[in-house]
């Protein structure tokens, strides 16, 4: 249908913003699959990166004890407990805690603070693309470095740093462990780049940092964050898998949190949000399990994947990046695998269409997909 001509058109900015795709089954999938006698609870939903414990059963009691006062008052703007809660955790003052709805809400904040028309933004990619699209509501210029399969997509971070000191860009967005590829960059190397870039700030993603076996990644970087141009951003909705919920939290320098704060709209953390996160700060015990849980499923997957002749990448979180090419593309592979009910993330819209990232599951729905993947590999071969 044509618009009307006097249709209002939006900022010039806003017409650059792409849709973003998230992952996710589809509804229409769902219906697809229970015709063909799937049904929707047996469905293996291996696209969604959260605890593969799924929520907490502190978390949940704490969220159903909410009663009709609570709901009906409107919640703490400043989410002051929670704050305390998680400053006192990582040995900071309040003042350096910011909750969000979601670290999404967090991250646009970063740009809606930070950034002007025309400023440059660094994206190291493949990445999440909630970062674009934030930069760009800004009428940013985004400026990127993107990792390749060949170098197994790690960062080149000598290129990075030439290129921040040359292109003196207002912020740069670094997803650590980084979404899709599971890449995992040291606190040494954040220090060194954004010492060599002190006018810039650094927005570090941190969504997946829980995951990361073998170091502790959510301490790893605090103590760069006093440097005074780091952002932490956090998301208890994937370490607690509350998705629905909504709730994240961004450490930084009193100045980026007091800043951060004139811009974000009221009440965005909701009081059962509130409740979600300190019942989570109560059950480190759930976020341990989940990542022992998720190392064996991604090492058993590995395993058995590149058994089958399937070209896996390294990770050091919950989810692994598999090449599709032996079906074609990522998305041919995901119809494949949706026929034995099991959702599969298609990168495509990370720009990387021959490619699927696979999270981690509890290990007897890990051989679920190996036993798929048996499947379609025998008929492949006969
Ligand atoms: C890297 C990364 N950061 C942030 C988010 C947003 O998470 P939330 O807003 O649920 O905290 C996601 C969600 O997929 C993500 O992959």
């Amino acid at each position: 249908m044509n618009a009307p001509s006097n249709t209002l058109e939006p900022r010039p900015a806003v017409r650059a913003i792409p849709r973003v795709v998230h992952g996710a089954v589809k509804d229409h999938e769902l219906a697809l699959l229970e015709r063909s006698g799937i049904s929707p609870e047996a469905v293996l939903d291996f696209s969604v990166n959260g605890n593969p414990l799924g929520v907490s059963p502190g978390v949940l009691a704490a969220v159903r004890s909410l009663t009709e006062p609570e709901v009906r008052r409107y919640p703490d703007d400043e989410a002051t407990d929670l704050r305390e809660g998680l400053a006192r955790r990582f040995g900071l003052e309040p003042s350096n805690v910011l909750a969000g709805n979601g670290s999404s809400e967090l991250l646009w904040l970063a740009c809606l603070t930070y950034v002007q028309p025309g400023d440059r933004v660094i994206i190291a990619g493949p990445t999440f693309g909630e970062y674009e699209r934030a930069a760009l509501i800004m009428g940013a210029e985004i400026v990127r470095i993107d990792a390749t399969p060949a170098d197994s997509f790690r960062l080149r971070v000598a290129e990075l740093k030439d290129m921040v000191i040359s292109s003196n860009p207002r912020l740069v967005f670094l997803c650590n462990p980084n979404n899709p590829t599971g890449t995992y960059l040291d606190a040494h190397s954040i220090e060194t780049l954004a010492a060599a870039a002190p006018r810039t700030l650094w927005v570090v993603d941190e969504a997946y940092a829980p995951f990361v076996s073998g170091v502790d990644a959510l301490r790893a970087c605090i103590r760069l964050m006093h440097a005074g141009n780091i952002l932490l951003v956090r998301s208890l909705t994937k370490d607690h898998a509350f998705a629905g919920i909504r709730l994240g939290y961004a450490l930084g320098a009193d100045a980026i949190v007091d800043a951060l704060v004139r811009v974000k709209p009221p009440w965005s953390v909701s009081r059962v949000a509130i409740a979600a996160g300190l019942a989570a700060l109560e059950d480190d015990a759930h976020v341990s399990r989940g990542r022992a849980v998720a190392s064996e499923a991604i090492g058993y997957l590995q395993t058995e994947l590149r058994a089958l002749g399937l070209h896996v990448f390294e990770t050091r979180t919950n989810f692994m990046l598999v090449d599709a090419l032996p079906y074609r593309s990522a998305a041919a592979l995901r119809v494949v695998l949706l026929k034995h009910g099991i959702v599969v993330r298609d990168c495509a819209s990370f720009g990387l269409p021959s490619t699927v990232r696979i999270a981690a599951r509890p290990l007897e729905d890990c051989r679920r997909l190996v036993a798929a993947f048996a499947v379609e590999t025998s008929r492949q071969n006969s």
